[in-house]
């Protein structure tokens, strides 16, 4: 994992990571732990945090695997009680859990919709919350809700996930305001297509990527380490005055999905 930043810019920091065994979460918690920060990663499934700890706990620091749903209050509970107790308190939180599948409105259930909106919106809510009384007590806590940028156009097929997206940036927004006067910040990360993660496998076709490196400004899709750069600047130190933004990490990519002009 390539980075940046210099080793220990988050060093004596505990981290809990939601959807961090995986994907751009598992970069994020991978960056952290490489700059000095003990870290938790929690996901549905064990198959998906066993091998992120492990490397976690390579690189020299306080690591554990929390399994739990963020839809289960309960579960949510367990997961800050564990991450407590292992690390011995919380200063950051990213919200990263997230479902998503191709499917426009009128092929979808209002089960599927809400699916989508219960693991994403409703479970960063339910995290926050019940993250908050150990992030008042660091003293310099902060919050990264994972976001994107299809909820800033009108993207096909992703009307549940473009819906959770955009009230997870408000909900970035009203908890910045509600919890500054706690000295936590709220902020968001907003990625574009990232190669290599499951997201891009699984919903973006071979002739979309092609699209999508041909359109975008800076002439290819992310990385996995460039969204992870992106979070450690917004949880660390350098961005000690910066709340309620949601920085779109995409090189351009969305304010150049409008061509109407056809040139
Ligand atoms: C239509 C679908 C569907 C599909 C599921 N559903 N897949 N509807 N098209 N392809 C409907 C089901 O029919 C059901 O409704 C409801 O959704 C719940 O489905 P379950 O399978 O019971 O849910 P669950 O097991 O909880 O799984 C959640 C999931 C799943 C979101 C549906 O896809 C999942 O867990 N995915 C793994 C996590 C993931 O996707 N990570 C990548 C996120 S990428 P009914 O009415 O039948 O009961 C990301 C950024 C993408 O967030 C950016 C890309 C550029």
């Amino acid at each position: 994992m390539t980075t940046v930043f210099a080793t220990g810019v988050l060093a004596g920091r505990r981290a809990l990571i939601t959807g961090g065994g995986t994907g751009i979460c598992r970069g994020i918690a991978l960056a952290f732990a490489a700059a000095g920060c003990d870290v938790a990663i929690s996901s549905r499934r064990a198959e998906h945090l066993d091998p992120t700890v492990a490397e976690l706990a390579a690189l020299g620091v306080r690591a554990c695997a929390v399994v739990g749903d963020v839809r289960k209050p309960d579960d949510v509970d367990a997961v800050i009680a564990t991450t407590v107790s292992t690390l011995g308190g919380l200063d950051i939180l990213v919200n990263g859990a997230a479902g998503n599948f191709v499917a426009r409105a009128e092929d979808l259930s209002p089960n599927g919709f809400g699916t989508v909106v219960d693991i994403d919106l409703k479970g960063t809510f339910n995290v926050s919350r019940a993250a908050l009384p150990h992030l008042r007590a660091s003293g310099r806590g902060v919050v990264l809700n994972i976001s994107a940028t299809l909820q800033l156009l009108g993207t096909i097929g992703q009307s549940h996930a473009a819906a959770a997206k955009a009230g997870i940036d408000s909900l970035t927004r009203t908890l910045a305001v509600e919890w500054g006067g706690y000295g936590i910040r709220v902020n968001g990360v907003a990625p574009g297509p990232v190669d290599g993660t499951e997201g891009v496998r699984r919903l973006v076709s071979a002739e979309a990527r092609q699209v999508i490196a041909a359109q975008c400004p800076l002439g290819r899709m992310a990385t996995i380490e460039e969204i992870a750069d992106a979070s450690m600047f917004l949880c660390s130190d350098a961005a000690r005055f910066v709340t309620g933004v949601t920085l779109v990490v995409d090189g351009g990519l969305w304010l150049r999905s409008s061509s109407t002009l056809g040139i």
